[in-house]
């Protein structure tokens, strides 16, 4: 399966701190807020990914990732020009999807819940048609929510509805079979101006092939596109270091594990960033990894 951060946009909500930076670039506490969405990618088994965002953003995007051989992963960019909507990344990213099932992450949103990893290797494992990703929310008219029978069954999508039929959120992860490009293809724009990702999934669940995947309340999710929750989202992740002494998202960790790198890489990776408390822990990673496994 391939893989797709799209990390463009405007940040409009975050003014006057985007008007000279993106977003994705923002700390959320100990890391660059792209790191996230990039690390759900990885624990989804993903090694090949593209990373969208605007121009005058990618060369920053880049000195971040390079080719993306330190995480044992490959890392491709591309750019798009104008924010014309989420389903776009399939247009930017067609010859990086080629055919092949992919999965979509939106750059400033946030996951960490217990066995998320098996979650998703499961949902790929399982995928015809596609699979969305829905996490209860108080907010309904702030995103897609979904219609659900008695059984738990996706039945309908509506965008930012005033009559919420529940308080399932469509959350920005997303995961579709080979299809995809065409369908985002033959879809409109809509009023906005934007390809919606709402409309290539209620493709899907016309198809009768679109499942939600239900993330519990052990599940956080934060997207990270306002000054408040910004700083909550940056709260959330210190207080899990805090409280458990894990740090969320730390992306060399998540590739000694994944069997993407070993442990004498991940040391040294943490190694060169060893004044900073992060590269610290990571060079612990790689020295906890060994010990387990020694026995
Ligand atoms: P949004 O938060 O909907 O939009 P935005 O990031 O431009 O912010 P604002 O509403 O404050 O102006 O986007 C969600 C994510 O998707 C975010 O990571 C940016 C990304 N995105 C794109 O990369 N391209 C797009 O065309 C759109 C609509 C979003």
């Amino acid at each position: 399966m391939k893989g797709i951060v799209l990390a463009g946009g405007s940040g409009t909500r975050l003014h006057p701190i985007t008007l000279s930076t993106s977003k994705q670039l923002l700390p959320v506490y100990d890391k660059p807020m792209i790191y996230y969405p990039f690390a759900v990618l990885m624990m989804a088994e993903i090694r090949d990914v593209l990373i969208i965002s605007t121009p005058d953003v990618l060369p920053a995007i880049q000195a971040l990732f390079g080719d993306g051989s330190q995480f044992g992963v490959s890392v491709d960019y591309a750019a798009q020009t104008e924010p014309r909507g989420i389903a776009d990344a399939f247009l930017v990213g067609e010859r990086h999807v080629r055919g092949r099932p992919c999965a979509l992450v939106l750059g400033d949103n946030i996951f960490h819940g217990p066995g998320f990893g098996d979650l998703l290797t499961t949902a790929r494992k399982e995928l015809d048609g596609c699979a969305l990703f829905g996490r209860r929310t108080d907010e309904p008219s702030r995103f897609a929510i979904a219609g659900l029978d008695a059984g738990g069954t996706l039945t309908s999508i509506e965008e930012k509805p005033a009559a919420p039929l529940s308080d399932w959120a469509v959350t920005g992860l997303y995961f579709y079979d080979e299809n995809v490009v065409e369908i985002a293809k033959s879809i409109s724009p809509s009023a906005r101006g934007e390809l919606e990702i709402t409309d290539v999934n209620r493709v899907y669940l016309g198809e009768g092939t679109a499942r939600m995947v239900r993330l519990d309340e052990r599940f956080a999710w934060l997207d990270a596109g306002t000054s408040e929750s910004l700083l909550e989202a940056g709260r959330f992740v210190r207080s899990v270091h805090r409280e458990q002494g894990v740090r969320i998202a730390c992306l060399e960790e998540i590739a000694l594990h994944m069997g993407f790198i070993d442990a004498d890489h991940c040391h040294r990776l943490g190694f060169d960033m060893r004044n900073s408390e992060y590269g610290r822990y990571v060079m612990d990673a790689a020295r906890r990894w060994d010990d387990s496994r020694q026995g």
